[in-house]
């Protein structure tokens, strides 16, 4: 039997490159993702035609295999090609970046060469703030401002780590190094914490295991060229491989 479309009932959240759907029934919601990309907290403005498709697909592709392995995500069913059905959740106002590999804003902290392996992953945790650039913040910050709590902050850390093992196993199979990749939590009305948002090559940093080239958004950030090229590129390993 073909299960009825959920009719959207009024705009929730209108993000850099999703927009989210309240339905009539209120324990979910409905994430549209478009063309539109952005870099540097909006400072940096831009359209990659078919983005929002690759983002919708590789986000579920990825997400059906966690929820797989055990992982409480979010999803529940893709609609269309940029339309997804969700559970409905209070995000909580941080961002979980697990790293394999120097790159981005750690090897500028520290004054590193990109692509660096890193003998343990390290997680980091970021205060979602665009007017103050989403801080680095430790566990301490997060107590103390109440943005989590301790047991959430510990299941957080125990699940991104699970997720870093699961996706780079995964991805390798495609021929892609997972170097980095940012995570976000939400908690439902029950209080269950479910992994949310999207895991695509606008959140991560794919590199081909073998030429090293970029496949993700950094291609977009640092004007390199070929950036369509490469989220399709993504969507065509995923493809091939029958996971979306
Ligand atoms: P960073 O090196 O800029 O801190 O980024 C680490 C990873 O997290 C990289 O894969 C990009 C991703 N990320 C986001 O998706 N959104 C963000 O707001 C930030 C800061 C990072």
């Amino acid at each position: 039997m073909r299960e009825t479309a959920p009719v959207k009932t009024a705009l929730l959240y209108e993000g850099k490159a999703k927009r989210v759907y309240a339905c009539a029934d209120e324990e979910t919601c409905i994430v549209s993702y478009t063309d539109a990309a952005t870099a540097y907290n909006g400072l940096k403005k831009g359209f990659i035609p078919g983005k929002g498709a690759v983002v919708n697909r590789v986000t579920n592709a990825l997400m059906r295999y966690l929820s797989s392995e055990g992982i409480p995500t979010h999803y529940i069913r893709e609609l269309s090609d940029t339309e997804t059905l969700v559970r409905r959740v209070r995000m909580l106002p941080l961002e979980v970046i697990v790293r394999n590999y120097t790159s981005g804003s750690l090897a500028h902290r520290l004054g590193l060469e990109e692509g660096l392996p890193l003998t343990t992953p390290v997680l980091e945790f970021n205060y979602k703030s665009d007017a103050l650039d989403d801080p680095l913040v430790n566990t301490c910050h997060i107590l103390s401002f109440g943005w989590a709590s301790e047991e959430q902050v510990q299941r957080m850390k125990a699940l991104s780590l699970r997720v870093n093992t699961l996706l780079t196993g995964y991805l390798d199979r495609l021929g892609i190094r997972l170097v980095d990749f940012k995570l976000e939590y939400g908690v439902t009305g029950g209080g269950e914490l479910l992994l949310a948002d999207e895991i695509s090559p606008d959140t991560c940093r794919f590199w081909d295991i073998k030429t090293g080239e970029k496949l993700d958004k950094d291609r977009f950030r640092r004007d390199m060229g070929g950036v369509t090229e490469a989220y399709q590129e993504v969507m065509r390993r995923f493809c091939a491989q029958a996971a979306c």
